[in-house]
């Protein structure tokens, strides 16, 4: 498979060209050893007698590399407060480690917090280890993402993601009810992984005593806190001397050789070529499974529709292929499919993005094709005024290494990189933390609240007075901050909602507007992790004429609004397959809608600790729900101009409206927007016309903000 084109097609019934690869390359630090080791003891859960399915869990759990080191582990874990684990992805870190400290009882009656960057690992590794400790999930192993928990009084050890456990602390600024927190996957450096380290760090010399960082707890304390830094890269020092020199431990993972390809020449439509080499592995190579690294879930789509159509093209003989795949939007029970083993003579195909980097390891795959791209926030400081977007971007050599290390987890394998060799030596080493390339608006209220200030935080990476600066500004302009930088009332109540600053600001301002009902409807839809309007570009007449009615001359706020009306209009008389068979006829995606209705009732429990009363209704005369959003989106706000285009308040860009806005083609003097997005230009997405009466008051707040 070095050079592809002088072999047989086998075949192959796609016409394209084969790509072709260099010589195989292995210098790269792929190779790793077997763990050598004494037995440990550490077998599973100490409940009554195993069927033979929770058996076999066990059995799987004693052949992970880190159950021979376990007793060791648990030794140096309890020597010392502070631990980092460095070990190789499938090593067993994130399943194992929790489960040690929980059989060796150093979880006392509180809990063991495990931290991910993604909600997707989060609720997929506590379902893995509910499955482990033989119980169901949410008794013993919970989880808790933003919009969804599962733990009880009984929860020991909770997956959480690194958000959810920094909101934990404004309930519970010492983290009373946890013995130990494992920051998981520390080398991502998430800006709220980053936080949570700084704070952890603080906590731990309160709840431990200042004068032993280092020791073996404070046996004045009945509290003490451990921490545990797991990291599947080699950037540990880092984190070792952030947390004074803490000791760092090493799990060697059980990792077989990697013969990497590059190929010969760029590949612009990576879709297309990770297709080709795809049914290149198929034809070609013996069975094992074939993990495809995308970067987002708009390639996932469209690449799994080719492989299914190509697929039913190949010859009767040929193996069958299943089409796995895996991002963070996908409905859960979807994602869980990966793990299961595919029916005999089928080749199962997982189309996945960086989550299959180190979050989650899936067995059996044997060929990796990278495609050298990720999507990655980024915060434009230096355009229209600084805005968070998503980019695609090409991966960093760090990630491309673990990428390719998913082939050799059971054995030897091949990894097919869509990039030449010379671009592989040009990437990046590793990535930026995300402090230094996001914006900072949500953290810095949600700090002030704890009654810290990010600036005096000691922090791994100090973020730029730029990206803080215009936070502040923001804070200020939505109300959060008065002119002296202070928290005020209303943002406190701001802090108290999962959202970002500026959403949570349109459910404050409702109450004094009498539509939190509309307002929280909304907002539920903007908050679910897909888009309620599907892009059908084939049929984009189509989809328009089905949607004419929900439109709304105002935008799409109003827009959202319509169609969360008619749905729920729906929902209350029809049957799950017509309401089905509704939103498909609309092109609307009833996963969002769901979705939008369980974030609504989270919602609205806030509302009811905050006092504001989420039943009031502004009935037909939406004007109140237009302004509520406009206070919170007013720093997303532009005029129109002489061309066409919008200047925006705030910063001084000129932005389009969003082809897909129901306002694309309409003009209208002032626009307040959702999100800004770059591709050759920048669109606002997400938009509604606001009038000028409203806008005037707040220009002047934003000309004293500036
Ligand atoms: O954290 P680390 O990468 O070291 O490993 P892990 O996530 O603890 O995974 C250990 C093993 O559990 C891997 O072999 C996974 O395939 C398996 N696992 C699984 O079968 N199903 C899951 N939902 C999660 C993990
Ligand atoms: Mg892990």
């Amino acid at each position: 498979m070095a050079n592809g084109d002088d072999r047989s097609q086998n075949g192959r019934q796609h016409k394209k060209a084969r790509l072709s690869y260099g010589n195989p390359s292995n210098d790269h630090g792929n190779t790793f050893g077997h763990t050598n080791g004494r037995e440990a003891n550490h077998a599973g859960p100490s409940s009554a007698p195993l069927n033979p399915a929770a058996q076999a869990i066990q059995e799987q759990r004693k052949q992970l590399p880190i159950y021979l080191g376990a007793d060791a582990l648990i030794e140096e874990i309890k020597k010392n407060d502070v631990t980092v684990l460095l070990g190789e992805t499938g090593s067993g870190k994130t399943t194992q480690v929790p489960q040690y400290l929980l059989e060796s009882g150093l979880a006392g009656n509180r809990m063991i917090a495990v931290t991910q960057p993604r909600k997707v690992a989060a609720t997929s590794l506590a379902q893995r280890v509910a499955a482990e400790q033989n119980g169901p999930l949410g008794k013993v192993v919970g989880y808790a993402v933003r919009f969804d928990e599962k733990s009880s009084p009984h929860t020991r050890i909770k997956y959480m993601t690194d958000g959810m456990i920094m909101r934990e602390l404004m309930s519970d600024p010492s983290l009373s009810r946890y013995s130990v927190v494992i920051v998981d996957e520390a080398h991502e450096r998430t800006l709220r992984t980053d936080l949570l380290i700084a704070n952890l760090k603080k906590l731990q010399k309160e709840r431990n005593g200042s004068s032993n960082a280092k020791g073996k707890g404070n046996s004045n304390n009945s509290k003490p806190l451990k921490i545990v830094i797991m990291s599947a890269t080699l950037d540990a020092e880092k984190f070792s001397k952030f947390f004074d020199n803490a000791k760092i431990l090493y799990v060697k993972g059980r990792q077989h050789p990697v013969k990497i390809f590059h190929s010969a020449e760029g590949q612009p439509d990576y879709v297309d070529s990770a297709m080709r080499t795809f049914f290149q592995i198929h034809t070609d190579q013996p069975p094992g499974d074939v993990l495809i690294f995308l970067p987002g879930q708009e390639d996932i789509e469209s690449l799994e529709k080719s492989i299914d159509m190509f697929a039913k093209r190949l010859p009767q003989d040929s193996p069958e292929v299943l089409v796995c795949p895996m991002f963070a939007a996908q409905a859960p029970g979807k994602n869980a499919k990966v793990f299961l083993s595919p029916p005999p003579n089928t080749r199962k195909c997982i189309l996945a993005t960086n989550i299959a980097e180190t979050s989650i390891t899936i067995p059996g795959v044997k060929y990796v094709i990278d495609t050298g791209k990720c999507k990655e926030k980024q915060y434009l400081a230096r355009m229209a005024g600084g805005f968070d977007t998503l980019l695609t971007r090409d991966i960093t050599k760090s990630s491309a290494m673990q990428r390719a290390g998913r082939a050799g987890r059971e054995g030897s394998g091949l990894c097919f990189r869509l990039y030449t060799e010379d671009a592989f030596n040009s990437m990046a080493l590793s990535g930026e933390p995300e402090i230094l390339r996001c914006s900072l608006t949500s953290s810095i209220l949600q700090l002030r609240c704890l009654g810290q200030d990010l600036m005096e935080l000691d922090l791994m990476d100090a973020p730029d007075t730029d990206t803080i600066c215009s936070a502040l500004k923001t804070l200020f302009i939505i109300g959060a901050f008065d002119k002296q930088s202070q928290l005020t009332p209303a943002g406190r109540h701001m802090a108290s909602f999962p959202l970002e600053p500026q959403h949570a600001c349109a459910i404050v301002a409702s109450k004094e507007h009498g539509c939190s009902s509309e307002v929280i409807d909304v907002i539920s839809v903007l908050s679910a992790s897909s888009k309620l309007f599907l892009d059908v570009t084939e049929k984009r007449d189509a989809v328009s004429e089905a949607r004419r009615k929900f439109r709304h001359p105002s935008g799409d706020h109003l827009t959202i609004l319509n169609v969360v009306r008619a749905y729920q209009a729906i929902a209350s008389s029809e049957k799950k397959k017509s309401r089905k068979d509704w939103c498909r006829k609309h092109f609307l995606n009833e996963r969002t809608l769901i979705e939008a209705r369980e974030i609504r009732e989270q919602l609205r429990q806030t509302c009811t600790r905050v006092g504001v009363d989420y039943t009031t209704s502004c009935g037909e005369n939406e004007g109140p729900v237009i302004a509520c959003l406009g206070h919170g989106l007013v720093a997303n706000s532009a005029f129109l101009q002489p061309d066409g285009s919008y200047k925006q308040t705030m910063g001084s860009s000129f932005v389009k409206i969003h082809p897909g806005s129901t306002l694309s083609d309409k003009k209208v003097p002032a626009i307040v927007y959702d999100e800004l997005v770059y591709t050759n230009q920048i669109y606002a997405r997400g938009v509604s016309s606001i009038p000028k009466s409203f806008f005037a008051k707040h220009h002047a707040l934003s000309q004293r903000a500036a």
